[in-house]
C-alpha cells in the first residue's frame, strides 16, 4: 500500500547558518541535512505580485521547500488536514512528503523558491486536479491505520 502520510509528518527543517561579518552562508549536505537523496534542484524566481505557484501534489516525489529570498506562505493539504507555513529565511525549509497537496503564493517582491527534490522531473506522477488527488488519497470512509 502507499504511505499516507499526513501534513503532521511534514516539518520544518533547520539548517546551518554560519555567518561573520561578511554575511552568511548555508550548506546543506546530502542526506545529512535533507532526509533523502537530492536528484533535482530548481528555483522559482521572476514570479509576478499575486501570483502562486503549486496546486499539485507527487505520487512518489518528496522534496524541500526553501525560501532562499525573500519570503512566501506554503499551504499543504492532505486530503484531511491542512498546515500552512510562511518561509522568510534562507536557513529555514519546509519537507514535503509524498501525497501532499501544495499551494505557494504571497511571494514577496524578488522572491526565490528553492525546492530540493527526491527524483528527477516526471510529469506522469504529477497529480493537478484537486478532485483527483482526493480521491487517491482514498478519503471515502476509508480509515487508515495511520491515522
Ligand atoms: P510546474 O511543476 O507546473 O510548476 P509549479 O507547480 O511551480 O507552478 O512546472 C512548470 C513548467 O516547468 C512545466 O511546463 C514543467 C516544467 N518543469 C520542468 O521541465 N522541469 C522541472 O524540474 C520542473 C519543476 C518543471
Amino acid at each position: 500500500m502507499k504511505d499516507n502520510y499526513s501534513v503532521f509528518d511534514c516539518h520544518i527543517i533547520h539548517f546551518p547558518k554560519i555567518s561573520n561579518r561578511a554575511g552568511a552562508i548555508t550548506p546543506i549536505q546530502n542526506k545529512i541535512d535533507v532526509p533523502f537523496e537530492v536528484k533535482r534542484v530548481y528555483y522559482l524566481y521572476d514570479i509576478p505580485a499575486g501570483e502562486s505557484r503549486g496546486a499539485h501534489a507527487h505520487q512518489i516525489l518528496e522534496q524541500v521547500i526553501i525560501a532562499a529570498s525573500g519570503s512566501f506562505d506554503v499551504t499543504l493539504d492532505d486530503g484531511r488536514n491542512k498546515k500552512t507555513v510562511q518561509l522568510n529565511r534562507p536557513n529555514l525549509g519546509i519537507h514535503v512528503l509524498p501525497g501532499m497537496w501544495r499551494d505557494i503564493y504571497n511571494f514577496s517582491s524578488g522572491a526565490i523558491c528553492l525546492v530540493l527534490a527526491s527524483e528527477l522531473y516526471d510529469s506522469s506522477e504529477y497529480i493537478r486536479d484537486y478532485d483527483s488527488f482526493i480521491k487517491y488519497k482514498n478519503y471515502d470512509g476509508v480509515t487508515f491505520s495511520r491515522f
